[in-house]
């Protein structure tokens, strides 16, 4: 699918003809459509990969999910969807009718929609090339038919590119930007990159989240800080973003992955679950309250 730009010319593709605005226009329409009855949109960013993003995104799905909000997640990842392995249900086809796709369900009730879910071969990765890329997201999000949801949860592509910038645009109203990182300072001039991208986009709605931030040995007990002392709520408090706590590092959760599930759903026990589910207190309290 080629990109339409904004009619301003740009990227070597002239001016659009009337179809090609006619095209925008409905996909416009679309996205607003099946958007509209979505009432709160939560976006889990992190300016570096492999921090923890699609963990968050399913396990905070999982727990709105678990406090009775009907919600929904769109792994917005094209080129590493994995949300529907973390979810169990990858493999699954979605339904096409009438040109709207619509979300596969968990077992718990939880709707997803993801590339994944498009590509016949797991293991064969999708070549975009550049424009290609922002048109798929698009048409993607334009095209899902959600329904009613009371939360929806979009876990974006790592980095500050085209893509995670691309979803941020298409969405309409987003009550809130989750950034993730780990302690380290790396990841967060990385983050600060990401919250000053988001609010670019005139998103002030922005808290941080702080994976990894430690290890309680299961023989001794004692804590560790692995990737060094944890600095995120003062980090947040400087950036003037909502600091939402940390998580620990746990073989638990690389586990449930692997048992497509997520930990929050198969170890609801353990404090990185429960920690999950006070982090929705939070976003509830502090974005989604009037
Ligand atoms: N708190 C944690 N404890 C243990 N393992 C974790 C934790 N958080 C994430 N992981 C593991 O780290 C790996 C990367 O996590 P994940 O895929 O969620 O990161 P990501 O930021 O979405 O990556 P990408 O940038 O590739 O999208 C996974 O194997 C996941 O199971
Ligand atoms: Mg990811």
């Amino acid at each position: 699918m080629a990109e339409h730009g904004h009619g301003h010319g740009h990227h070597g593709h002239g001016q659009m003809t009337p179809e090609q605005q006619k095209a925008m226009i409905e996909q416009e329409m679309r996205l607003v459509q099946h958007m509209s009855n979505v009432k709160y949109k939560i976006a889990v960013m992190s300016g570096k990969g492999g921090v923890g993003k699609s963990t968050v995104a399913a396990n905070l799905a999982e727990a709105f999910q678990k406090k009775g909000f009907v919600t929904g997640i769109l792994d917005a990842d094209i080129h590493g969807p994995n949300i529907p392995k973390m979810l169990g249900v990858d493999g699954e086809d979605i339904m096409i009718s009438n040109g709207e796709m619509i979300p596969v369900m968990t077992k718990n009730g939880l709707k997803v929609m993801s590339m994944a879910f498009m590509i016949d071969e797991v293991n064969t990765p999708i070549i975009w090339r550049g424009p290609q890329k922002s048109g798929a997201i698009k048409q993607f999000m334009a095209d899902t038919a959600w329904g009613n949801l009371d939360v929806l949860i979009i876990d974006n592509p790592p980095g500050t590119g085209d893509e995670p910038l691309t979803v941020l645009q298409t969405l309409p109203n987003v009550d809130a930007v989750v950034m993730v990182t780990t302690p380290n300072s790396l990841s967060q001039e990385d983050v600060l990159k990401c919250v000053g991208m988001v609010k670019m986009l005139n998103i002030e709605d922005i808290a941080l989240v702080e994976n990894m931030a430690y290890y309680i040995c299961p023989h001794c007990g004692e804590r560790t800080n692995i990737f060094g002392e944890s600095a995120g709520e003062e980090f947040a408090n400087e950036m003037g973003i909502q600091y939402l706590g940390e998580l620990p590092l746990t073989e638990k959760v690389g586990e449930s992955a692997n048992k497509d599930s997520t930990i929050v759903n198969s170890y609801a026990e353990e404090e990185v679950s429960k920690k999950f589910l006070n982090i929705v207190d939070d976003l509830v309290k502090y974005f989604l309250e009037e």
